[in-house]
């Protein structure tokens, strides 16, 4: 069982697709774990993206992520990081395949609505970088059996 990062970052919010967004990790069959609206400030922001920092769009994208609020979730299922990269389609919303997210409702690079952790390890260190652990519950689904 893993569990993964997903942001709906402000482009998210403003458009008003969280919901359109959620649904289609709860259908998934993924379980929800955490779940907060964060007005994300300038330092969590280049902690997030410290990997980038050096490259040409970084500014611009701290810029973006603190432009207005993001919401930030934790999914937990069997192969949670893979299938949520899934969910969400390639980095380019204009390259993102049909019936993905970015694939549906993105055209930008950098306005492309989700991020997702890409590995169980970054996973890890960014739950931690967003969450503490007494916001995150587990509980058990009634249809565990169905969707796992
Ligand atoms: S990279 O360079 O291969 O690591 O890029 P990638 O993993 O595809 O994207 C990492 C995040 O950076 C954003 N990004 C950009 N923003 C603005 N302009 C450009 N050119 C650009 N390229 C990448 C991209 O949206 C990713 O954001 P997150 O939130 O991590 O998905």
């Amino acid at each position: 069982m893993q569990r993964t990062l997903i942001l709906l970052k402000p482009d998210a919010v403003q458009r008003r697709l969280v919901g359109d967004i959620t649904t289609r990790f709860e259908r998934k069959g993924l379980r929800l774990a955490g779940l907060k609206l964060v007005q994300v400030s300038r330092e969590l922001a280049e902690k997030h993206y410290a990997v980038h920092k050096g490259k040409p769009f970084y500014e611009s994208l701290l810029t973006f992520l603190t432009s207005g609020p993001t919401v930030a979730l934790v999914w937990e299922g069997r192969e949670a990081v893979a299938v949520c990269r899934n969910l969400m389609g390639v980095t380019d919303g204009a390259k993102s395949a049909p019936g993905t997210i970015r694939g549906d409702f993105a055209l930008s690079v950098q306005n492309n609505l989700v991020h997702g952790s890409d590995s169980t390890e970054n996973a890890a260190i960014e739950i931690a970088l967003w969450f503490t652990p007494e916001e995150l519950v587990a509980f058990t689904s009634t249809d565990a059996n169905w969707v796992a």
